[in-house]
């Protein structure tokens, strides 16, 4: 890339995905506002960005129909001036982080840093931040939170009959668990996600590194932690409490 890569002038961004409804993990309000271990999920995440002085924004995108957010915010003095609310999610995550990434266009340039973050991930811890941020100075691609795979892998059929018997052990060597934040640059990330689409290739797409893989390109991986998983089924309200309580 650009000199630019190492400029002082590239600044961090964050960009946190929360329209989803998350119908997986059952409860009566959208996953991001549920209620762990005294704190709603969302704050977690906002709380990490907001404290990082390598963040200079974050961005939390929201569906227009998001009736919890304004009440949310009420009780949220810590994020004022630190937080702007877009209020465009999308059908799909990747449909809210490009709704995202075009709303704030004019406010970044092309080489700075968007770190895409699931509300979903309360557990992101701030030398994780920090850590990513460092792996990835000055790198012409950018990357990723994962973690190794370390279980034994099997794939099962396609068909329902199938669907709960092993067709193939499948290597796990040299496999990563993708997490979030992951972290690009403006102009890329946009392009990336923008292309996918415009190549009808959307579905293929399950993280923002994907679309940029799609171009030919090469994300980093950065060793993410246990604590940061994605919070998807019921009883994963439980084991994200017993790590934020820690
Ligand atoms: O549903 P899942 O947990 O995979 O969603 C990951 C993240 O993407 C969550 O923070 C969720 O709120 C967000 N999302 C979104 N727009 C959608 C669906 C999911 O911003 N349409």
């Amino acid at each position: 890339m650009t000199a630019s890569a190492s400029s002082p002038q590239t600044r961090h961004f964050a960009l946190i995905p929360a329209a989803g409804i998350g119908a997986r993990v059952g409860g009566a309000i959208p996953k991001q506002y549920l209620p762990l271990a005294g704190k709603p999920m969302l704050q977690y995440a906002l709380d990490i960005f907001a404290a990082s002085a390598l963040i200079a924004h974050t961005f939390l995108v929201v569906s227009a129909d998001d009736g919890y957010i304004d009440d949310f915010l009420a009780t949220q003095p810590q994020l004022a001036g630190k937080l702007t609310v877009l209020r465009n999610g999308g059908a799909t995550r990747q449909d809210s982080v490009l709704n995202g990434l075009q709303a704030i266009g004019a406010q970044l340039g092309a080489d700075d840093w968007v770190l895409v973050h699931d509300a979903a991930r309360p557990g992101l811890a701030a030398d994780l931040l920090d850590r990513l941020i460092a792996a990835l100075h000055g790198d012409e691609v950018g990357g990723l939170l994962a973690l190794p795979v370390v279980d034994t892998l099997k794939r099962s059929g396609g068909t329902p009959e199938q669907h709960e018997r092993v067709q193939a052990t499948v290597p796990r060597d040299a496999l990563w668990a993708a997490q979030t934040p992951q972290m690009f640059r403006y102009g890329l990330l946009t392009r990336a996600l923008e292309q996918a689409h415009a190549q009808n290739r959307v579905g293929d797409i399950t993280d923002d590194a994907s679309a940029v893989e799609m171009l030919g390109l090469q994300p980093k991986l950065v060793e993410g932690s246990p604590r940061n998983f994605k919070v998807t089924l019921a009883h994963d309200v439980a084991l994200a409490e017993l790590f934020l309580k820690t």
